[in-house]
């Protein structure tokens, strides 16, 4: 079992433009680490590089992963995926073919089929708070909200039993009801399996509810990284107090710097 994940000095870049310069980032087992800052500032790419899912056109100038103290590299870095790490993209709607069933997503990420993937696919989303699961398994990702998708995907990066969940912007763009069951979720992951979070986001609300230390990205640099209770008692960098002066102006009427 695996208990610590690093990231070391990351830099990305895209033609000639450095978009990444050098970052440091880590998720131990049991812990939630996010990772905040505004739009665009490299967050989705800085998760998608330390799996090696960096989209065409983006390259890994340098960066050095570690599983437990050793250095990943070509197939050991591929093999982090599923089985070390399980991940959940920003946009559901990504990961899930729209012209294949919920079942057969299953079945082809547990590489089984017929009844025994069935039952193993129900009882991996009753684990994500489906009370029918059989019902879903028949069904395309259309007929399915946005937060129901949320936790199928959720189910489907879990399917591994993985040590650690990557999951990008998991609650954005949901209803308050379906954010509360994917955070509840996320929550019992890391409390009753051990499961290490690395949390991208930019609501601190989230953060503040299931951090337990978060690094404030921004233009691609890290400009702070503290436990969460630290960060929003006495926030240090300047964008740090910006994303709290907007959190507050949004959540509590206060006024954004
Ligand atoms: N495929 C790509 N090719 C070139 N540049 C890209 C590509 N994807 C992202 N970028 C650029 O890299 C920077 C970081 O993008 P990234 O998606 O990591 O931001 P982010 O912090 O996840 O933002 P958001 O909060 O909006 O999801 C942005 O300037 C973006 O325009
Ligand atoms: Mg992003």
């Amino acid at each position: 079992m695996a208990e610590r994940l690093s990231l070391e000095g990351l830099v990305l870049a895209s033609g000639e433009t450095e978009l990444v310069h050098g970052i440091d980032l880590a998720v131990e087992r049991g812990e939630v680490a996010a990772l905040v800052g505004n739009s665009g500032g490299g967050k989705s790419l800085s998760l998608l590089a330390w799996l090696d899912l960096l989209p065409p056109g983006v390259r890994r100038l340098a960066g050095t992963i570690r599983l437990d103290g050793t250095v990943l590299e070509g197939p050991g870095l591929a093999g982090l995926r599923g089985g070390v790490v399980g991940l959940v993209p920003q946009s559901p709607t990504s990961c899930l073919n729209p012209l294949v069933t919920i079942g057969r997503h299953f079945c082809e990420t547990l590489a089984c089929s017929g009844r025994a993937a069935r039952a193993e696919a129900a009882g991996r989303l009753a684990e994500v708070g489906f009370a029918t699961p059989e019902r879903l398994l028949g069904l395309y990702p259309c007929q399915l909200s946005g937060g129901m998708l949320q936790r199928v995907v959720i189910a489907l990066a879990l399917c591994r039993d993985p040590d650690f969940l990557f999951a990008d912007e998991a609650t954005t763009d949901l209803d308050l009801e379906s954010q509360a069951q994917v955070l509840v979720l996320l929550e019992r992951l890391r409390d009753r399996r051990g499961i290490g979070i690395l949390l991208v986001t930019h609501d601190l609300a989230v953060v503040a509810r299931l951090a337990d230390t978060a690094s404030v990205l921004q233009h691609g640099r890290i400009v702070e990284r503290r436990p969460v209770a630290d960060l929003f008692a006495s926030p240090r960098a300047a964008a740090t107090r910006a994303l709290l002066a907007a959190h507050h102006a949004l959540y509590e009427g206060g006024t954004a710097a």
